[in-house]
C-alpha cells in the first residue's frame, strides 16, 4: 500500500510519512525524513543513528539524532515509513506507532495486549507508542501499559515501573506519562503519537 508523502504538526511534534520506493530501504527513507525535518528546524546538519536502551548497541533501538537537540521516533507499516521529530528542549520523550487497518476493536487482535481480551489497533498503537517513548519497547509487557482519559486528554504510563527499571539501563525517561495523540495520516493507517513534554 503506497501513500503520498505528507506531514502534520501536533503538540510541537512534526509527524511525516513517505512510501518506501521499490528496492529502497525503509530505514534510509525514515532517517532521511528525520534528518530533513531536523535540519530544516535547527539549521544544523544531523546524523541519525540508533541506540538500544537495553544493550547499548548502535544498530538497533531508539533513533538518536546527533548534531542538534532533537527527539525522533520511527515506525513502519506496509511500505510506509512514519516519523515523529521534535525539539528536545521542549519534548523529553517521543514515541510513534503506525499500523495498517482500522481503529476499531477486532477479534484478530485478541490477546495482543492482555491474554484472551480483544483490542483495537488504536489501543495497540498507543501501547507501542508509550513503550517507544519509554525506550524499552516490547521488552516491557504490553499489558503493563495504562491508558487513562481525563479532562487533560489521554495519557499513557507503565504500571510497576520502578521494579522494571532494575533490568534496563538508565537511559530511558523514568516515570514519564506521555500524552497520547491521534495522528491523521495516510488513509487506512492508524497512527498514535506519545509525547512527554519537558
Ligand atoms: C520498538 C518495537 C516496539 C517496534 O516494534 P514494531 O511495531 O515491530 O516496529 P515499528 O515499525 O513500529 O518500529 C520500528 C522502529 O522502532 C524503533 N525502535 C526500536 N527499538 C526501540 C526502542 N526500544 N524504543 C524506541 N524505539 C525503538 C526503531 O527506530 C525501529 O526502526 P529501525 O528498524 O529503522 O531501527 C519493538 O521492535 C521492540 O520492542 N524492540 C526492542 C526489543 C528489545 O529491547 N530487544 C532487546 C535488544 S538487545
Amino acid at each position: 500500500m503506497s501513500a503520498r508523502p505528507g506531514s502534520t504538526l501536533l503538540a510541537g511534534v512534526r509527524v511525516a510519512w513517505q512510501t518506501v520506493p521499490p528496492g529502497g530501504t525503509r530505514r534510509d527513507v525514515a532517517d532521511a525524513l528525520v534528518a530533513r525535518i531536523a535540519t530544516a528546524s535547527t539549521g544544523s546538519p544531523v546524523i541519525v543513528g540508533r541506540r538500544c536502551e537495553r544493550c547499548g548497541a548502535s544498530d538497533h533501538g531508539r533513533p538518536v539524532v546527533s548534531g542538534a537537540p532533537i527527539q525522533a521516533s520511527v515506525s513502519y507499516t506496509a511500505d510506509v515509513a512514519v516519523v515523529a521529530v521534535a525539539d528536545a528542549c521542549r519534548v523529553l520523550a517521543l514515541g510513534i506507532d503506525a499500523e495498517r487497518g482500522t481503529g476499531t476493536s477486532e477479534d484478530g487482535l485478541r490477546g495482543l495486549i492482555t491474554p484472551g481480551q480483544r483490542t483495537s489497533l488504536r489501543r495497540w498503537t498507543r501501547v507501542e507508542a508509550v513503550l517507544k517513548a519509554d525506550g524499552r519497547g516490547l521488552s516491557v509487557e504490553p499489558g503493563r501499559v495504562r491508558i487513562e482519559r481525563s479532562l487533560h486528554g489521554v495519557h499513557g504510563s507503565i504500571a510497576g515501573d520502578s521494579a522494571a527499571r532494575g533490568v534496563t539501563t538508565a537511559r530511558g525517561a523514568p516515570g514519564i506519562r506521555p500524552r497520547l495523540l491521534r495522528v491523521r495520516g495516510p488513509r487506512g493507517i492508524v497512527i498514535s503519537l506519545a509525547v512527554a513534554s519537558v
